[in-house]
């Protein structure tokens, strides 16, 4: 298995000048030596990322938070796999509750969505999670296995997986212990089975996850990366997440 990832995810939020701050304030607190740490800023400041991270050679890797698949190619205002690669882009978040939620995005358009990414040699990390009526209803696995599903075909090299319950995300919330691990070996089956692989894919959990939480989930069996909205926004706070999970391994 690969090094753990710790990914920031952005969201909407920053500036130029932020970028630039996070990222000297992060890399000079941050022990990453057995950490892959995975910077998703919004798009419009990829390319600033990218130039701070290239002239210095930095050990940060660039996610996008989106793509827009080729086949839509020339709509107004897409980009596209090949253009995320051009800003220094090694990884797309794909699936994200929000963008399903806010952005009507259904299987068709992930689909088309994946396929892009992976003729960009992007690694893709697909998001999956289940709604509060979901899992009221007992239909977590039910959800998660039915969105699973779309990777059939795939290169699995290209994939991991991050885990995010819908009711967990910028709520304060998160599930026990025991079930986010219950969930993670769950899903690590079934991208087995998709895949047809032993090889081992990762999967990583979001939802809510702060400097008091993360070390805990990170310690987990089943859990290789934790994906941190809000408490990635600021240096501090992410870099001890990232140095408490260093501590103890
Ligand atoms: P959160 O967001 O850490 O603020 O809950 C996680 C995410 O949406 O990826």
């Amino acid at each position: 298995m690969k090094n753990f990832k710790i990914i920031a995810n952005w969201k909407m939020n920053g500036s130029k000048e932020e970028v630039k701050d996070w990222i000297s304030n992060f890399l000079d607190r941050a022990d990453l030596k057995q950490l892959d740490c995975i910077f998703c800023p919004p798009i419009c400041y990829l390319d600033k990322a990218n130039d701070i991270i290239f002239a210095d050679n930095l050990k940060l890797n660039l996610g996008s938070q989106n793509l827009d698949s080729d086949e839509d190619h020339p709509s107004t205002g897409a980009i596209n796999g090949a253009m995320l690669k051009d800003l220094g882009c090694e990884y797309v978040l794909i699936g994200h509750s929000e963008r399903r939620i806010h952005f009507d995005e259904g299987e068709d358009i992930l689909l088309k969505k994946l396929t892009s990414a992976v003729e960009s040699n992007l690694k893709i990390i697909y998001c999956v999670g289940e709604t509060t009526e979901q899992r009221d209803q007992d239909q977590a696995v039910a959800t998660i296995k039915s969105q699973l599903r779309i990777l059939k075909g795939l290169p699995f090299n290209l994939v991991s997986i991050a885990y995010e319950p819908v009711w967990s995300i910028g709520r304060g919330v998160t599930p026990s212990l025991d079930s986010i691990d219950e969930m993670h070996q769950i899903i690590k089956d079934e991208v087995k089975s998709i895949f047809n692989t032993d090889e081992k894919i990762a999967v990583s959990y979001g939802g809510s996850v702060t400097k008091d939480n993360a070390t805990s989930i990170s310690l987990l069996n089943w859990v290789d990366g934790l994906l941190v909205g809000g408490a990635s926004l600021n240096p501090e706070s992410f870099s001890e997440i990232a140095n408490n999970i260093t501590g103890q391994n």
